[in-house]
């Protein structure tokens, strides 16, 4: 069962439950020698804004124990760039792309809305409203009634499935989960990374820009719980992420409530993460009790 087709709402349905998170993989680069993205459910391109976004300063990730630090910034060409290039190529590979939505403010998450939907390569947005890598990133995602605003706004432009991607730890969750839901969202996106801080030996930041987001196989249980809780308060499908790094971990999501995963970090240790965990799916397809929902 748990290889098998997934319905993600608004007619999207995907060939499995296993996604590409947005931002490891990038648009693809050296990844593409080593695997084909076209076996997975859907690959979540990076956070697209409106115009190019020139992202932090230099380093932009750092290890740290069971994970990663990172403070990319959400750099990336634009929207126009990303539908002419990276959507466009991926898609003509036989990928389902994803397009992740990042703005200052609600006028940029409409704009770049609205031009992908426009687009025969994106098959569904994810609107990132969680992101603590850029000044504004969390303004949206802690705030039900913020959030829910921004979603409607962007409903109303595009007839593409819409996902909302919510921040690991907001003060209430539910209320956030049932706010989006309320404004239109087909499904939730959980988690994003956890705001997060690194320190060298002299007490200096270890990251550019000061924190960062945390992901990696320390993030895991904080994305469970998330995945749980939202999937009790709210009747959407919920794509779940944070160290997912082997088919055990996406079978925990899935008992949590995930109806799939997204593999973000682990694909800096071991490039074949994602489409190793399809193939442990697919030879063992349901080994513990199905899921909860
Ligand atoms: C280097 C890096 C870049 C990321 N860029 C984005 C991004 O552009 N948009 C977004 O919504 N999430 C971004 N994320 C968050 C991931 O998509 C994911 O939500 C998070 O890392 C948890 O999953 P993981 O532990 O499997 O990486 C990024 C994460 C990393 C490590």
């Amino acid at each position: 069962m748990s290889a098998a087709a997934v319905d993600l709402g608004r007619g999207l349905r995907l060939a499995n439950p296993v996604l590409l998170a947005s931002g490891p993989f990038g648009y693809g680069g050296r990844y593409l020698e080593l695997f084909d993205p076209a076996r997975l459910g859907a690959v979540v391109l990076k956070g697209t804004s409106p115009v190019p976004w020139p992202g932090n300063p230099p380093p932009r990730v750092a290890a740290v124990d069971g994970g990663l630090l990172n403070a990319v910034g959400l750099e990336n060409p634009g929207v126009e760039a990303v539908l002419a290039g990276p959507a466009r190529s991926l898609a003509e590979r036989g990928c389902t792309v994803v397009l992740n939505v990042v703005g200052h403010d609600e006028d940029d998450f409409v704009a770049v809305a609205r031009r992908a939907d426009l687009s025969p390569h994106v098959a569904a947005l994810e609107v990132n409203v969680s992101c603590p890598n850029v000044p504004d990133g969390l303004r949206y995602g802690t705030d039900p009634r913020a959030v829910a605003g921004l979603v409607a706004a962007v409903r109303r432009v595009t007839r593409l499935p819409l996902w909302v991607k919510l921040p690991p730890a907001p003060p209430d969750r539910r209320a956030l989960a049932r706010a989006v839901a309320d404004a239109g969202a087909d499904a939730l996106s959980l988690v994003n990374t956890l705001p997060a801080l690194a320190l060298d030996r002299t007490g200096r930041p270890r990251l550019g820009a000061g924190a960062g987001g945390l992901s990696g196989a320390a993030l895991r249980p904080v994305a469970l719980l998330a995945v749980r809780e939202c999937a009790d308060a709210v009747d959407l499908p919920i794509i779940g992420m944070g160290g997912v790094e082997t088919a055990e971990h996406a079978r925990a999501f899935f008992a949590a409530g995930a109806r799939a995963v997204a593999v973000g970090t682990a694909l800096f240790r071991n490039p074949l993460a994602a489409v190793e965990i399809l193939a442990a799916l697919e030879a063992d397809p349901d080994p513990q009790p199905p899921p909860r929902r």
